[in-house]
């Protein structure tokens, strides 16, 4: 039988895992449901709330037929037997653990309208991240139910924002945790069927719930630490002249290691890696392991110093000042093909040169509403915000690349030095430039672990 589907939470996850559900199974009907109504009449018209390249085709394609937005939230739980959880569960920044554990708040309170709304057994699936064990805590608040069987499965999302689409349609792995009892095998079975309409059988991975759980957090903490450790690296390459684009490379043609996640830049950034390291430090904490804390902990501690290292060698190239000087920031979103700033490396960085009194301009192609919204609080006049990369370049003294966007690799780089300010420094935080190119056209350039 096709189940229906209904979603709590429309936000990045919810959003694009339910349209590609949607997309793959056309007889079930897949809702996604959140409080927010704007939010929902956001998802329902054409300007969608969440920017990722293929989302907006798909959403068109399904959108009314299968796929529905709706706040709604009770009468949907109510139609559907498999409900998804993606409301987000960011850290805490009150109370005990604050700054490193999970904020569960909208979560639990998902759990508990779950419980008032159902009408009859049904599977939740934990598709936010989660600390392990908390799939307990969910059965505990849904045991509360008098008639109604719930079965709690873990199913995290290993999309990365900007190929979100991509890393649905082609994943390297489904992975889906339950409790290991009749019950329990037949959710899982339910779960990968939904899945197995587009991803191979030998993709869809079972596991317990715990594992599961924890499998999120070992994944991000991993990925997190090869990026604290090539910026580590990065360190010791700009003081010893090694060149950390090249030792890179070579590192990862060894095949146990791999070349993915190790581009030296400006630090990681994004909705996870931070929030789920920390989330790793506070569990060990929890636990008793003190030194695995300290150890995680120091990957974040690394992020944090490689952009306090990318201003202190900006102002060592500057004679030590840059008070009154303009600097341009190319780039507010933590990555490339992402309007997301949560976390983005080019805040602190931006901060920092405020603090030493620069007139920053910032631009970027997708994130300057949402910089607008986050460099509100600066002091007024400090920062000011410029969708052109040329009109951001004229008059400055520097340009700080923070965001490895494609536009600005093919930017006519001849007339932004000629709208520069001598010296007419670059500084490319993300090794994406050609540096040999500018340095002819006249720039002096600064690229982070070269
Ligand atoms: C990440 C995980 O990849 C994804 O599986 C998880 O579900 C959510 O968190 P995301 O935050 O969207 O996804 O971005 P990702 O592409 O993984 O990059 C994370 C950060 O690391 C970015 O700031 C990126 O610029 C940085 N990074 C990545 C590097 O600095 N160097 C690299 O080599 C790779």
């Amino acid at each position: 039988m096709n189940k229906d589907i209904v979603c709590i939470g429309a936000g990045y996850i919810g959003g694009p895992t339910m349209a590609v559900i949607a997309l793959k199974n056309p007889r079930r009907k897949v809702w996604v449901v959140d409080i927010n109504a704007e939010r929902i009449a956001a998802w329902n018209s054409d300007n969608l709330p969440v920017y990722e390249p293929g989302l907006a085709e798909i959403v068109k394609k399904v959108r009314g037929k299968n796929l529905f937005f709706s706040t709604d939230i009770e009468g949907c739980i109510r139609k559907c037997d498999i409900i998804f959880v993606g409301v987000n569960t960011p850290t805490k920044t009150f109370g005990r653990g604050a700054g490193r554990a999970s904020d569960l708040q909208y979560w639990e309170s998902s759990a508990r309208t779950i419980s008032a709304a159902a009408n009859r057994d049904k599977i939740v699936v934990e598709k936010s991240t989660l600390p392990v064990r908390t799939a307990e805590a969910m059965e505990k608040v849904l045991k509360t139910h008098p008639e109604h069987k719930f079965t709690v499965l873990s199913n995290p999302e290993f999309l990365a924002e900007g190929t979100a689409i991509r890393d649905l349609l082609e994943p390297d792995r489904v992975l889906i945790g339950g409790p290991r009892t009749k019950e329990g095998d037949r959710a899982v079975k339910e779960l990968a069927a939904i899945y197995g309409t587009w991803v191979p059988k030998e993709k869809i991975v079972t596991t317990n719930l715990w594992s599961a759980e924890l499998t999120k957090l070992a994944a991000n903490a991993m990925l997190a630490q090869r990026v604290s450790s090539v910026n580590a690296l990065s360190a010791l390459c700009e003081a010893t002249g090694a060149d950390i684009t090249e030792v890179a490379r070579v590192v990862g043609l060894d095949s146990r290691i791999g070349p993915k996640f190790l581009k030296a830049g400006p630090g990681f950034g994004g909705s996870c890696f931070k929030k789920d390291v920390l989330n790793l430090v506070y569990l060990c904490e929890t636990y008793g392991l003190k030194e695995a804390a300290d150890y995680w902990n120091q990957v974040v501690a690394m992020n944090e110093w490689q952009q306090e290292r990318i201003v202190t060698r900006l102002l060592s190239e500057t004679f030590h000042t840059v008070a009154n000087k303009r600097v341009a920031v190319f780039g507010y979103a933590f990555k490339a093909d992402t309007g997301d700033i949560r976390e983005t490396p080019s805040r602190h960085v931006v901060g920092m040169l405020v603090e030493e009194h620069a007139k920053v301009v910032v631009t970027d192609p997708k994130a300057l509403p949402n910089a607008e919204r986050d460099l509100a609080a600066m002091p007024a006049g400090s920062v000011e915000l410029e969708p052109c990369p040329y009109a951001a370049a004229k008059g400055a003294d520097a340009i700080i690349l923070m965001t490895d966007w494609k536009e600005y690799t093919e930017l006519d780089w001849k007339k932004i030095r000629r709208l520069m300010r001598s010296p007419a420094l670059v500084y490319d935080t993300r090794n994406c430039l050609d540096l040999a190119k500018l340095a002819k056209l006249g720039f002096k350039v600064l690229a982070v672990g070269r």
